[in-house]
């Protein structure tokens, strides 16, 4: 167990609220961020802190990843995220974000083994997505299939589980997502599911299942599977996003580990996060289809009389570049001049970039191109569906969430997540 410390600090913050003082001690993180603990705030002085957003706010203390986004800086357990996506694949970082180290080469081999032979649903499960419409949205139907998969595990029940066992189903349930992914989609066209093989690596195996038919096996383009490889390992962590907070909430009150993912994936759902990249493709095809014209847009985005925004713009922590947004645009170039499209998305893409980069009202805000400015692109070349590139999302999210939820578990500090308000609503009124 490697439980998260802040270093030893004798420092202290004076609080002074109506003429009564609160000494805060002042936390420092390993690269220097400092934070004051408010912990007694509320038993000593009364007060609570008001933030709305948690924009000001550290809601634990986590040994998984460093963001520094003033600078463009994210590392996985201390590794930059450039490096990471050069020389490792998406197993050997999923393996780093949950154990805390890259894997052994033996480590690596037994970790693969257990993803490969894990991957199947049950036969039961699987009749599940034949009661689900085919209109369904498939991050609808991944997060049902996900919190269904708790039925399968009653030892999940269990409070003397230990992390053995645990890790176990940790890797179980890296293994199915991806099955549940793709049956997602085969269900969402109509096409029947296809089983995963042995012989294929995990993201072989994803496309395999996606796009392989019980008359066709889907020809796995080496280009294809490292630009997706690198799309999931970018993905894989953001400390404490939306999603990941829902996470670490929901399994706060000590929800299974399917039941918190499940809810993780309705948080990432939203087009203020990992909706995102639906969003951004239909507007550059929208923008497309009208005629290429970028200024309309961000003339559009500008109005505060509209509530449209540039999709794939700003972040609540990058104020200068997200460094995963750089990478993903070389990716996008190489694939595409690789495969030979040329897409008019990626044109207006590039021009909505230059011409936002320069005009005031983005610099002021610091607003930059996020990751799923350009990732969609990728996936649509791919040939990955628009409905599905949230569901890519949350695959490359799942070893990030699940990291959390192993966090907090491990800690010995267990604390149920519960923000304080302010009520703003009719004082006391007698019927
Ligand atoms: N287009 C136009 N204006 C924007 C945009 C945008 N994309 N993003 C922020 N702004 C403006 C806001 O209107 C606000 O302006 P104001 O100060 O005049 O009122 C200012 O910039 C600050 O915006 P906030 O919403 O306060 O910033 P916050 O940090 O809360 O939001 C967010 C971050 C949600 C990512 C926002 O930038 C946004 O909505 N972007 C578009 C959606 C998107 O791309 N989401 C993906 C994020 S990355 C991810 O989850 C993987």
């Amino acid at each position: 167990m490697n439980t998260p410390k802040s270093k030893q600090s004798i420092e202290t913050a004076k609080v002074i609220i109506g003429g009564q003082t609160l000494s805060c001690p002042i936390i420092t993180g390993i690269e220097n961020e400092k934070a004051l603990d408010i912990s007694e705030l509320r038993s000593k002085t009364g007060f609570v802190t008001y933030d709305e957003g948690y924009s000001n706010t550290a809601s634990c203390l986590s040994g998984i990843t460093y963001i520094d986004g003033e600078n463009g800086i994210l590392r996985y357990r201390g590794i930059p995220i450039e490096e990471l996506a050069q020389k490792r694949t998406f197993v050997e970082v999923a393996h780093l974000l949950i154990f805390g180290h890259l894997p052994s080469e033996s480590e690596r081999s037994d970790f693969s083994k257990l993803l490969t032979s894990n991957c199947m649903i049950h036969d039961n499960m699987v009749k599940l997505f034949d009661s689900l419409p085919s209109s369904s949205h498939p991050m609808a139907t991944l997060s049902a299939m996900v919190v269904t998969l708790s039925a399968y595990y009653p030892e999940l029940a269990n409070p003397e589980m230990d992390m053995g066992q645990m890790n176990k189903i940790i890797a179980e349930l890296l293994a199915k997502i991806r099955t549940l992914a793709a049956y997602s989609y085969k269900k969402s066209i109509g096409e029947p599911i296809i089983y995963p093989k042995r012989k294929y690596k995990y993201v072989e195996n994803f496309l395999h299942m996606m796009f392989s038919t019980p008359v066709d096996e889907y020809p796995i383009d080496q280009e294809v599977v490292d630009a997706l490889e690198k799309i999931l390992i970018l993905h894989a962590d953001h400390e404490q996003n939306c999603s990941t907070s829902t996470v670490r909430l929901v399994g706060s009150s000590q929800a299974n580990l399917f039941a918190s993912i499940s809810a993780g994936i309705c948080a990432l759902w939203g087009p203020l996060h990992g909706g995102a990249n639906q969003a951004v493709i239909e507007m550059l095809e929208s923008i497309v289809r009208e005629g290429g014209d970028a200024t309309k847009v961000i003339e559009k985005a500008k109005d505060k009389s509209s509530s449209f925004r540039l999709m794939g713009f700003g972040h609540r922590i990058y104020k200068n570049f997200d460094p995963r947004a750089n990478i993903i645009k070389e990716i996008c170039d190489k694939l595409l001049a690789k495969l030979g499209i040329n897409d008019p998305c990626l044109e207006v893409a590039k021009q909505i970039e230059e011409a936002a980069l320069k005009d005031d009202y983005f610099i002021q805000r610091k607003l930059y191109p996020n990751v799923d400015f350009y990732s969609g692109i990728i996936l649509r070349a791919i040939g990955i569906p628009t409905n599905m590139f949230t569901v890519i999302f949350a695959m490359g999210r799942l070893p990030g969430w699940i990291a959390h939820w192993k966090e907090q578990c491990e800690s010995p500090k267990k604390k149920i997540g519960r923000p304080r308000q302010i009520y703003v609503g009719a004082p006391l009124t007698h019927i």
